[in-house]
């Protein structure tokens, strides 16, 4: 029988990318599925601190192991912005359309529209915590192009590619994207550390 682990969400993209790479070994429970219908706060200042808090959440209520995970779009010619505040760049309706207008509105004076996702991930393992990280270069694009993925998928394209994340789709975006590198560290762990 597959083990248990709970992911921290109920963002069903992510949920979809991380099944994919873990379904092998692992029954991964979304927060729905353990009929959990809360927003966990994301209070942290940067992706580790929020990564924890709702994967420390899981753990407190449920005693289940489980990891959560936090992502940011880091814009050099932005400071790094919009970071951690990635989902409500334009305002608490973290709406991603308006998002995207404005992050292209902001650099529309700027020479340079390079740009990374990075994924951090928090796993708490029979209490103990542990953390990953994932981060793939790419740039940004003016107009939006594709219509898979979510977020700002449509206006960014990966490095050594020429397509945006939301035209490549899952099944290219799941072997090179942060969530995916962050994943596989993820799952090497569990492998080494944790198969009986
Ligand atoms: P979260 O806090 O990890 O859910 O991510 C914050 C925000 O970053 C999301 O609401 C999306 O706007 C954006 N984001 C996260 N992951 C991705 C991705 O894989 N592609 C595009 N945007 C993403």
């Amino acid at each position: 029988m597959k083990k248990q682990l709970v992911f921290a969400t109920n963002n069903r993209h992510k949920l979809e990318e991380v099944r994919l790479i873990l379904e092998n070994t692992y029954q991964v429970l979304s927060l729905e599925d353990m009929d959990c219908w809360e927003e966990i706060p994301e209070t942290g200042s940067t992706l580790e601190e929020n990564a924890r808090i709702k994967a420390r959440f899981v753990w407190n209520r449920y005693g289940l192991d489980c990891f959560a995970d936090d992502t940011g779009l880091e814009v050099p010619a932005l400071n790094n912005a919009p970071g951690v505040y990635s989902a409500r760049y334009a305002g608490e309706q973290k709406n991603s359309e308006e998002n995207m207008c404005k992050i292209v509105w902001e650099l529309a004076n700027k020479d340079d529209w390079s740009a990374h996702f990075r994924t951090v991930i928090a796993l708490i393992c029979g209490g103990q915590e542990y953390l990953f990280e994932g981060k793939i270069n790419g740039h940004l694009i003016k107009e939006k192009r594709g219509d898979k993925g979510f977020g700002y998928d449509p206006i960014f394209v990966p490095q050594g590619q020429d397509k945006t994340f939301a035209e490549l789709g899952n099944e290219i975006k799941n072997t090179i994207s942060h969530r995916a590198i962050a994943v596989n560290q993820l799952k090497a762990f569990l492998y080494e550390n944790l198969s009986e």
